[in-house]
Formats: C-alpha cells, structure tokens, sequence
C-alpha cells in the first residue's frame, strides 16, 4: 500500500511538470534547434553600444527598466508592453514607473534580431541582456545571464503601483518586499540599491523633503543650495536631477559615500542607515574600493533570474516587444 502510494505521489509530481518547458540556461541561443540565434546577444550588445555612444543616460533606463520588469510578475517583459484598446493601463501608466527610459533601445535590437532569426528571441531576454551591456559598458562589471525567458501577455500598472517601491519607503518596507516577496537578501537590497549613483530622477519623486520644511534626513546645505535650486517649490515644468551630484556618468561606489553624507535624493536611500547591518554594509561599499562593484555582478544576475517564465502555456516570445501576438 505504501508503495502504492509513492508511486502515485511520483506520478502527480510528474504529471505536474509541463514536459515542454524551456530550461533556461547561459548560451540559450546558442544551442542548435528551433531556438538557435548564436548572435543574439552580440547583436543586443551593439545596439546597446550605439545607443550609449549617443547617450550614456540610456545605461541607467535600461539598468531600470530591468529592475521594474523583474519585480512586477517577473522578469517576462511586461513592462515593454504599450497600452492598446484592450489593455489601457499597462505597466508603463504606472505612478512608480515615471521617467523609465530605453524602450528605444530594445525595439531597435528585437527588430534586428527578427530580421536575423524571426520568433526566436524573447523581449525579456534582450532586456537582460540589455541592461548586462549597459553596466558593462558603464563600469567594466561584467557578468553572465542565463536566457530562455518567454514574454507575458499580461501588464498592469495597478499591479505595478502595488508592488514597485516608492522613494518613501523606509528600510523595513523595503526588506519586506527585497528579502520577504523577492526572496532576494538584504545585501541584495543594499547593492542594487547602489544603482542609484547613475541616472535621474524627476524633481516631484522627492520635492515632499525640500517643502515646505527639509527633511532632516537630507544634508540641509545640500538641499538648500542644489536640489531647491533645480527644483523651485511648485515649478510648472516636473525637473531632472542627477541621482549623484557627485560622479553622475560613472557606474561607482560613489552612491555609498552619498547616503552616508545624507546627500541622496530619496528617503528610502537614507533608510539604509537605519539598521546596523544595512549601515555595516554602506560603510563598506563607501570604504573598500572594487567591493561593491563585485557583489553587484552578483546580485545583478539574481534580478535577472526572478521568477521567469519557461512553460509555452504562460508566455511566447512576442514580435514586437509592445504589443502581445494575439493583438496581429
Ligand atoms: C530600493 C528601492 C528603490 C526605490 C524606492 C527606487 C526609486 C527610484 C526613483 C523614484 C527613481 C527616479 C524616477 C524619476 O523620478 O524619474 C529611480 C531611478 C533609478 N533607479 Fe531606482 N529605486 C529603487 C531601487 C532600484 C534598483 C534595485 C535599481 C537597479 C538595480 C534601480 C535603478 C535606478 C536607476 C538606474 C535610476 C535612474 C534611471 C534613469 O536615469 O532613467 N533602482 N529609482
């Protein structure tokens, strides 16, 4: 009888798992079969390549673009898709995705790559890989991705609002979603966060700590004498500032001596201090030249790995990276 029933514990277990699954792996593309494109990531990197060449700017949308595609559902590109009279509010309408850049970028790639082996490579992949490009590119951090993912059909900017981090969350809402409905780690949280020493940011993602008081989390002469001044108190035009006031092109630890010295824009960059082992690890990333730029290689690769799709009954690899096949 036992036996009887491991045996059909084993067969449920089995029958569970979609037999046509894609096993997602590094060198994805290179493998002969229908998934064969053994140039797909060198074509996306010398999109990227162009594209920073114009604008380095870019390198930090993309490094976003992953990290909001990879925390809302997955990492599916979701987030690539447009709005269209069947779903109007995509992730792209969503408060806490203002300002995401690099769309351009991707559609540049998929569309060479359509060319060079059509319904092959996935708009979720080029993203990592796009963002794996830019950072290497920026910094010289190399490190390596598995590919495979299949594109969502689904992206909601309610869904996207309920799960992106605002910039005034504090450090435990941020483990909470980092570390509890990530599963990533605290230090994780910590490194990626060090993203924020490249890129922008709109002035009204931060204006509630320059008026009408400033917060006293923020470095007063700094608030007083840069940010109020890029951000005039109700301004008629929503503002750029640069995320690092100090090496804003540069792809470096610099964000770490930031938080220390209260000069980031957002609260939620300041709430790392508020626990010793975040803090232990702001002072380290500040201190030891080339350790930040090692864990983020690490953790970077994790992003890129949040629960993917692989079984063809959930995703597809879409023509288009705005628009689900279904809506030719
Ligand atoms: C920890 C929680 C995080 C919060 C609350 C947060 C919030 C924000 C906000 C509000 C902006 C500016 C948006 C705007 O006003 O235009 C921004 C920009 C940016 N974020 Fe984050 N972020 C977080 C984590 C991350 C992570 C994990 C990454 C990547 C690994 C990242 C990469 C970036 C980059 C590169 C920019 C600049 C984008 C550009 O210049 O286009 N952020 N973030």
């Amino acid at each position: 009888m036992k036996n009887k029933v491991l045996l059909f514990s084993f067969f449920l277990l089995y029958a569970s798992i979609p037999t046509n699954a894609r096993e997602i792996g590094l060198g994805y593309y290179k493998h002969k079969g229908t998934c064969s494109c053994s140039d797909a990531e060198s074509i996306v990197k010398s999109v990227v390549e162009e594209a920073l060449n114009k604008d380095r700017g870019v390198g930090a949308g993309l490094i976003r673009l992953l990290f909001h595609d990879c925390f809302v559902g997955g990492c599916d590109g979701s987030v690539l898709l447009d709005e269209s009279d069947r779903n109007p509010y995509p992730e792209k309408k969503a408060r806490n995705n203002i300002g995401l850049r690099g769309f351009e970028v991707i559609d540049e790639a998929k569309s060479r790559l359509e060319k060079h082996c059509p319904g092959v490579v996935s708009c979720a992949d080029i993203l990592v890989f796009a963002a794996r490009d830019a950072v290497e590119i920026l910094n010289g951090i190399g490190y390596s991705v598995t590919a495979g993912r299949l594109d969502s059909k689904v992206s909601s900017a309610s869904e996207a609002d309920q799960i992106l981090p605002p910039p005034t969350f504090d450090r435990q809402q941020l483990e909470d979603l980092f570390v509890n409905k990530k599963g990533l780690t605290v230090e994780d949280l910590v490194v990626l966060s060090g993203a924020h020493t490249i890129g922008r940011s709109h002035c009204s993602s931060f204006t509630n700590r320059l008026y009408p008081d400033i917060d006293p989390t923020l470095d007063e002469d700094f608030a007083n004498k840069t940010l109020r001044k890029q951000c005039p108190e109700n301004a008629y035009v929503d503002g750029v500032v640069n995320l690092d006031h100090v090496t804003e092109n540069a792809l470096d630890g610099q964000y770490y001596t930031n938080v220390l010295d209260l000069k980031t824009v957002f609260f939620s960059d300041w709430s790392l201090l508020t626990s010793q082992e975040t803090r232990d690890l702001v002072v380290e990333y500040a201190t030891k030249p080339g350790v930040w730029e090692k864990d983020f290689a690490v953790s970077m690769p994790k992003l890129s790995n949040l629960n993917v799709i692989t079984n063809p009954a959930e995703g597809e690899i879409r023509k288009s990276c705005r628009a689900v096949n279904s809506y030719y």
